[in-house]
């Protein structure tokens, strides 16, 4: 425990008595490849404080921000953020624009954080529908960090999880060509999903208590450690990360075997 508690102030900087107690229990080498999260919560959280729903979108920035500063620092291999869905669509026109927005501004003014912890960027979705200028800052953005070797951060954009696999079917379809073939694999599949060459999640989190995936890497969860907490994303802190992380090391993994070799691990 000294070891990992070594370790943590080394790469978190100074942590808070909070922050600390947490990481006691908290095992370093232990940690999950690959953490996505479903970041909800951002209305209900502006509503509570009578402020537009926007503010709480804006206010969930620093969430984003301080979740991928700190999966970075903890050289958590891959971290998924959803932000924005194939069903946000169905939002107020005004709302879609800010998020919109609100995005390209993030981009703009996280690049100096992203480049700085060495991390890759992804977008997960169907950039086609995309605004033009959304589409010009993701290009943008990974081809800025596509050299870089660290967390590969990955945004989930205009994503679905069944239009996911619906469009790697009809690439496994177009590179065939029309002339039949073998039977897909699970394999084949993965390698066509919008996160191929990732490992699946080993942690699912949802912010805001809502308990369903909402249309979330459907493919990809098959055996992720779900963890759901009521704290709104905008309230989603460092300590209440550290405490997701705690709460998956307690999991016992079994992926359909009778006998759990260890406790959640890499
Ligand atoms: C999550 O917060 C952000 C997005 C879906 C873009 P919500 O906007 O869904 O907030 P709630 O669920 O209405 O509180
Ligand atoms: C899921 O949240 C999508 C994102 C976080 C981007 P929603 O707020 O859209 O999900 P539902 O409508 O509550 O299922
Ligand atoms: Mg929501």
């Amino acid at each position: 425990m000294a070891h990992s508690l070594e370790l943590s102030a080394a790469a978190l900087g100074p942590v808070t008595a909070e922050e600390s107690h947490i990481l006691e229990k908290l095992d370093l080498e232990r940690l999950p490849r690959h953490i996505a999260v479903i970041m909800d919560g951002n209305g209900r959280w502006a509503q509570k404080r009578h402020l537009p729903r926007v503010a709480g979108h804006r206010a969930g920035t620093q969430s984003a921000r301080t979740t991928i500063e700190t999966c970075a620092r903890l050289k958590v291999e891959a971290l998924t953020l959803y932000a924005f869905s194939v069903e946000n669509w169905r939002r107020p026109k005004a709302e879609i624009e800010f998020l919109m927005q609100l995005l390209r501004e993030y981009l703009r003014k996280e690049m100096p954080l992203i480049q700085r912890n060495n991390i890759r960027m992804r977008f997960l979705g169907r950039p086609d529908e995309l605004p033009d200028g959304v589409r010009k800052d993701t290009r943008e953005a990974m081809e800025a960090t596509a050299g870089n070797t660290g967390m590969v951060l990955s945004i989930a954009l205009n994503y679905g999880g069944r239009a996911e696999i619906v469009d790697a079917m009809n690439a496994i379809l177009a590179e065939r060509n029309g002339h039949g073939g073998a039977a897909v694999t699970e394999e084949q599949l993965s390698r066509h999903l919008y996160t191929a060459n990732l490992p699946d999640p080993d942690l699912l989190i949802r912010t805001s208590g809502e308990m369903r995936v909402s249309n979330f890497l459907l493919w990809q969860i098959a055996y992720a450690e779900i963890f759901v907490t009521e704290t709104l994303w905008p309230d989603f802190n460092r300590a209440r990360l550290l405490e997701a992380l705690v709460d998956f090391q307690g999991r016992e993994r079994r992926y359909g075997g009778i006998d759990a070799p260890k406790t959640a691990a890499r």
